[in-house]
């Protein structure tokens, strides 16, 4: 009975997909000049935002630790078209660090129309450790200084009509065994985000803001669960493109892979369903 509703509901969203899918394109020629300050530009999806804004004209602002990434990184955007682009080397593990980072932007771009808050880190991957030391010490960089930046450019945000981008994950529906630290970041991310975004609609401002909400993608930082995960990792490029495309159409929820937008319809109406899938996400005996 369960499996014969289920396969109709997935007939119901199929043709409901290929009626109503289609995405709205924007375009490319609105990005030129766009000033883009991206977080956590060195690597990953970060860095592949930052190829595709500046492969439409952007002038681009990237940060994260590694300067020698950020130098290559930022080499690599102008090739590709970035009208400019500059890089700042901080850690977002203070308050400070994130001031400085949009003081360093605003001194170099003059002003900022889109901020992609995309910087994270994980501690380690496993049972929790039942140190709640281990979820406080990763707020500040996972979720604090995002909230901190974006306070710190909202008055130019506001002048120039900006776009705000976060990226969460999609543990952030459904919880998610080894990485309980950083599944508990990205809820707050989330929370203060789409909050964030009432207000400022309330206030008739005319900044957007987008939750990216992301399933499981190829990067460096996933290959550590790669071969714990049964599954295979999406595209870090179309992500990317998917990314940027969501940000410009100034949408307030992005998903990729497109899978992923199902997921909370899903819980609700079939929870167990979502809770098995979510614990066979893993190799048998991956972590003990
Ligand atoms: N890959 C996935 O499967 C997946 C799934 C869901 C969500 N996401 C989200 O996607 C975003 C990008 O992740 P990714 O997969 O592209 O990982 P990544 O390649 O490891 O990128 C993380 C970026 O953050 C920077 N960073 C790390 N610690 C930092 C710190 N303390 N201060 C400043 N910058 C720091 C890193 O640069 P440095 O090391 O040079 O500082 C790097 O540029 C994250 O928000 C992540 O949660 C990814
Ligand atoms: C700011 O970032 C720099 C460069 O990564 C780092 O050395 C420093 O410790 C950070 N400062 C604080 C207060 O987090
Ligand atoms: C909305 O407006 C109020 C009153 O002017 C102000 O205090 C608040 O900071 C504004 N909120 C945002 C998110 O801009």
């Amino acid at each position: 009975m369960w499996k014969s509703l289920f396969g109709g509901l997935v007939v119901l969203l199929a043709v409901y997909l290929a009626l109503f899918g289609r995405k709205k394109q924007y375009n490319p020629d609105d990005v030129k000049g766009l000033r883009v300050v991206v977080t956590g530009g060195s690597s990953g999806i970060g860095e592949q935002i930052a190829y595709k804004f500046a492969s439409m004209g952007a002038k681009l602002h990237v940060s994260a630790r590694r300067e020698s990434k950020l130098i290559d990184v930022t080499a690599h955007a102008k090739d590709v078209g970035a009208q400019e682009a500059h890089y700042f080397v901080a850690s977002l593990s203070s308050y400070i660090n994130a001031s400085l980072l949009i003081q360093d932007a605003m001194q170099k771009l003059g002003g900022i129309d889109v901020l992609i808050l995309n910087h994270f880190t994980s501690p380690y991957v496993g049972f929790y450790r039942h140190e709640a030391k281990d979820i406080e010490q990763l707020f500040m960089t996972n979720m604090l200084t995002h909230a901190h930046l974006a306070s710190a450019a909202m008055e130019t945000l506001k002048e120039n009509k900006g776009r705000i981008a976060a990226t969460s994950s999609a543990v952030a529906f459904f919880g998610s065994p080894y990485t309980i630290p950083y599944t508990t970041t990205k809820c707050a991310l989330v929370g203060f985000f789409q909050s964030l975004d009432h207000e400022l609609t309330i206030n008739k401002t005319d900044v957007s803001v987008s939750l990216v909400h992301l399933g499981y993608i190829g990067t460096k930082s996933s290959s550590v669960i790669q071969d714990k995960i049964k599954h295979k990792p999406a595209s870090k490029v179309e992500c990317a493109a998917e990314m940027v495309r969501g940000i410009m159409m100034r949408e307030r929820e992005v998903y990729f892979p497109a899978s992923v937008s199902w997921v909370p319809l899903f819980q609700a109406l079939f929870p167990d369903y979502i809770s098995n899938q979510v614990q066979q996400t893993y190799r048998d005996n991956a972590f003990s």
